[in-house]
């Protein structure tokens, strides 16, 4: 799949990841729709871009909303080529918290609908959309990466909710890979590291320094860039389905 002249959708595009990887596809020719809460900044930001970028308020996580809302992403350009699922939220609790009560069953809840279940609706739609492309020469019809996280591998101390969300995002990337095979839709995942976004600023600066020593190499923070570039990869790879990459610089998370 060539990115000039290919139209994506990306959820969580109005922040963090999501806005580098708008970015990387609109820096080499293709067209995003941004995909995020309408109280997000996506439609200052299509605004700034131009006609290749175009904002659809969404919350990935009310049915009839991301129905309406992919619809309206696939008439935006005439097509969805790709999707990448950036959307997502993370905040840490305990199981038993330090006075002793329970974490709230809603925390977990929550994450797994945001992380995992709200992925899985809007790659369904997004999905069923695809199958309308004519296929390329080699039988392709489109592309969907799901950004996972390595807390999904190695989650720290507070991240049961979220690890188990993106323990989820990394376990259904392969049936989603072989259930689409049939259609020419690819399906990959990326696992990141510690990343540079709005996210991060939750944590402690001292925390992050410390995480950014544990990497191999090199010993700074993932960008938005990085991950942009790497979906262009996989747009441009056709050789590459059902797998999740980890970009990390070899960081493996300890207990935190
Ligand atoms: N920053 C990191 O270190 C890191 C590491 C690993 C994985 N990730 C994952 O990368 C993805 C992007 O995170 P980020 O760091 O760019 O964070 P971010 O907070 O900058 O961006 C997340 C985006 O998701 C949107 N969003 C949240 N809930 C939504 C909902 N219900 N419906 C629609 N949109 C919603 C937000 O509005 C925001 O624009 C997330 O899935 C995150 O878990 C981030």
């Amino acid at each position: 799949m060539q990115v000039p002249g290919s139209a994506a959708l990306v959820t969580g595009g109005a922040s963090g990841l999501g806005a580098g990887v708008v970015k990387a596809l609109l820096d080499r020719g293709g067209r995003a729709v941004i995909l995020d809460l309408p109280s997000s900044a996506g439609q200052a930001m299509a605004d700034q871009m131009g006609d290749a970028a175009a904002f659809v308020p969404v919350d990935v996580t009310d049915p009839d909303d991301v129905a309406q809302a992919v619809a309206a992403a696939a008439s935006a350009f005439g097509r969805i080529d790709a999707l990448v699922s950036c959307a997502g939220i993370s905040s840490g609790r305990r199981v038993v918290a330090r006075d002793g009560a329970p974490n709230p069953l809603e925390h977990f809840r929550r994450h797994i609908e945001v992380n995992l279940i709200g992925l899985f609706d809007v790659a369904r739609h997004a999905a069923a959309a695809m199958c309308a492309n004519e296929p390329s020469a080699d039988g392709e019809r489109g592309l969907i990466v799901n950004i996972a996280s390595i807390a999904g591998y190695e989650g720290q101390v507070g991240q049961s909710a979220y690890g188990s969300s993106k323990a989820g995002v990394i376990g259904l990337t392969l049936p989603m890979a072989r259930d689409l095979a049939v259609r020419g839709i690819r399906v990959m995942a990326i696992a990141p590291g510690t990343m540079d976004t709005p996210m991060l600023a939750a944590l402690n600066e001292d925390f992050i320094a410390e995480l950014v020593q544990d990497n191999v190499f090199p010993h700074r923070l993932g960008t938005p860039g990085d991950v942009g570039a790497l979906v262009v990869h996989f747009m441009e790879n056709a050789f590459l389905n059902g797998e999740v990459v980890r970009l990390d610089a070899g960081l493996r998370l300890t207990s935190g």
